[in-house]
């Protein structure tokens, strides 16, 4: 722990980060609101936390490695002053140890500028050399910390118009940030930039909060300033300020956020994963019923267009997988499922008559942000399916798409992916003029249904909590589910696991199984049914233990797991993803692992 009075103290190693940011200004406890939103804020990061507090004319600063709970337990050891004006930070590192002097935030020479700050500063080096011939004393390698020390010095200059010091420093910075600063000139006024990286501001007329994140502050206002991108601002008690560094005044207009303070609390439940699983029982209902915005103008584009990308990452792009199979299938619609960090091999088949579907939970995924901006310079129509309202992704789209699913706190992505193939499904069937073929209440009441095994696959889970290896096999539009219920394992169970499209096995990876591997099977009963099968027999006749997925039994499972029969394909993939997550998850409780935050993970990846 470092808790730091004087910029003498701070020598700490650099990093760079992802990362959760905060401030508060305003009438009110500021370390208690800076701590509770850290909270809300630690599944973007929870390797290290910290807070800077302005007493009077100085500036107080507590950091250390570790989880938020840990610095609320050291803060609370200290006479921390009492004050309305702090920032708190919580970080996911990318570059540099987890170590007590890496974590934010960082102070200029004089201890005058505190920063937190999310994102990359890419010419850092360069402004370092340039702060050191000035005569700066650099204590840490952070790019961080270029930003308190160049406002600092812009500071000092331009002392009585904050703004024109902002817009110096903003304009020299290349790179993602978004950052927000303190500093002991400054009172109660709060400076603040984003130039990529998400920053919304919390909004009361007595108080505002900048912040990472909307979750942060809903249990103090539920109006929001989404900043623009390239917005610099100047943020007091009650009003917002902001600018491009082009001079232009932007105009702010808070706007209501639709979600309960309820929506983001564990209700009981030991874990929000395992809350997020139950919780299916009612987001696939709603994400299967509620209304759908602009559908019919996004069918329309999708029908007029030449090429149809789908854009995602990690679990988002299994569920883009799976469409491919649902646009092909029901809409007769072909479509290119991209890995968002691959997006660049694609681009150049990019252009006006193409339409990108872009998938996020988060609509901050750095990777699918930059292949969706790259789209709409080459002409392309972009789509957003997202399920965070108000983000980067929603904001950047022509037309997007809420999957309602709700908040999702655990960084294993669970009801957002159910939700997400839920809305895919819902847009080819426009696209086809079809109605859902199935009773979406039913599936709410299969989901109920499913949840009732729990108990026996905690069981199954704990037979199988010592095995190294698992490997998941599906046929079709399973195969991506094969994919999607293997990184649950992985990030979950911390277990080595790996979907495979069944019919690939023999094609090299049946070399692995031997006596005792765990394959999970899926294999409900529709056309790929008997292929698998075959599959299926051909690792069994090599020892392995097989956990059947079905809504069929077979003589080769040795643990068997039933879906309900729902008489639609489209619906029983609704339900296949449940049984998965919940594996994963009693795998990762047997496991003794960190479930809602698995380590080196973050839920919102906001670098490349
Ligand atoms: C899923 O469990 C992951 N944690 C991760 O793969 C996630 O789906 C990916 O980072 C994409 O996030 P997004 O949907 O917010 O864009």
């Amino acid at each position: 722990m470092i808790q730091l009075k004087s910029r003498e103290d701070a020598v700490w190693l650099g990093s760079r980060s992802l990362c959760g940011i905060i401030g508060f200004t305003g009438n009110g406890d500021a370390l208690g609101i800076v701590l509770r939103g850290l909270k809300r804020l630690e599944y973007r990061g929870y390797d290290s936390a910290g807070v800077a507090l302005l007493a009077g004319e100085r500036i107080w600063v507590a950091k250390r490695a570790g989880s938020v709970d840990e610095l609320i337990r050291t803060v609370g050891e200290l006479n921390a002053p009492r004050t309305g004006v702090g920032i708190g930070h919580t970080r996911w590192a990318t570059h540099g140890g987890v170590s007590d002097r890496n974590a934010h935030p960082h102070l200029s020479c004089h201890g005058e500028v505190a920063v937190v700050h999310n994102g990359i500063i890419e010419n850092y080096e360069a402004l370092r050399s340039e702060l050191e011939s000035r005569g700066h004393t650099f204590t840490s390698d952070t790019d961080t910390e270029v930003i308190a020390h160049l406002l600092e010095e812009e500071l000092s200059k331009h002392g009585s118009d904050p703004k024109e010091a902002l817009t110096r420093v903003v304009t020299t910075l290349k790179g993602s940030f978004a950052f927000i600063a303190i500093g002991s000139a400054l009172g109660s006024r709060i400076l603040a930039a984003r130039h990529g990286p998400p920053l919304v501001v919390g909004y009361r007329r007595d108080a505002c909060i900048p912040s990472s994140d909307v979750l942060s502050f809903l249990e103090l206002t539920d109006d929001a300033i989404f900043l623009e991108n390239e917005s610099c601002v100047v943020i007091g008690p009650g009003n917002v300020e902001a600018w491009l560094v082009s001079g232009e005044r932007l105009e702010l207009k808070p706007v209501k956020v639709a979600i309960e303070v309820a929506d983001i609390e564990k209700r009981g439940y030991v874990h929000h994963t395992l809350k997020e699983i139950h919780d299916q029982r009612a987001t696939l209902l709603r994400s299967l019923t509620a209304e759908l915005g602009p559908i019919d103008e996004i069918a329309k584009a999708i029908r007029s267009a030449k090429k149809v990308f789908l854009v995602a990452a990690g679990t988002s792009y299994h569920a883009c997988l799976i469409a491919k199979y649902v646009f092909a299938e029901i809409a007769g619609i072909d479509t290119t499922p991209v890995l968002a960090s691959e997006y660049s091999l694609h681009s150049r088949w990019v252009d006006n008559s193409s339409v990108v579907l872009a998938v996020s939970q988060s609509g901050e995924t750095a990777d699918v942000l930059d292949a969706v901006r790259d789209a709409k310079s080459r002409g392309a129509s972009i789509i957003g399916i997202v399920n965070m309202p108000g983000s980067s992704l929603e904001r950047f789209s022509d037309l997007h798409l809420n999957v309602s699913a709700g908040p999702e706190i655990g960084v294993a992505a669970t009801k957002s992916f159910t939700s997400q193939v839920a809305t895919l499904l819902r847009v080819a069937l426009r696209l086809s003029g079809s109605p859902i073929p199935f009773d979406p209440q039913r599936v709410a009441e299969a989901v109920e249904e499913v949840l009732e095994l729990e108990q026996s696959i905690a069981e199954i889970a704990r037979e199988l909590r010592d095995f190294k290896d698992l490997y998941v096999i599906g046929r079709g539009i399973h195969y991506p589910l094969a994919l999607e219920g293997a990184l649950k394992v992985k990030e979950l169970a911390y277990v080595h696991a790996e979907g495979l499209a069944a019919g690939e096995l023999k094609h090299g990876t049946l070399a692995l199984i031997e006596k005792g591997t765990p394959v999970v099977v899926l294999n409900p009963h529709d056309e790929t049914y008997h292929d698998t099968l075959s599959n299926c027999m051909e690792v069994k006749a090599r020892g392995a233990r097989v956990i059947g997925i079905s809504d069929e039994h077979h003589r080769s499972y040795d643990y068997f797991i039933r879906l309900p029969r729902m008489g639609s394909k489209y619906a029983t993939v609704l339900l296949e993803a449940l049984p998965l997550q919940l594996l994963a998850y009693y795998l990762a409780l047997e496991r003794g692992a960190e479930i809602d935050r698995p380590k080196n993970l973050a839920k919102s990846v906001t670098v490349k």
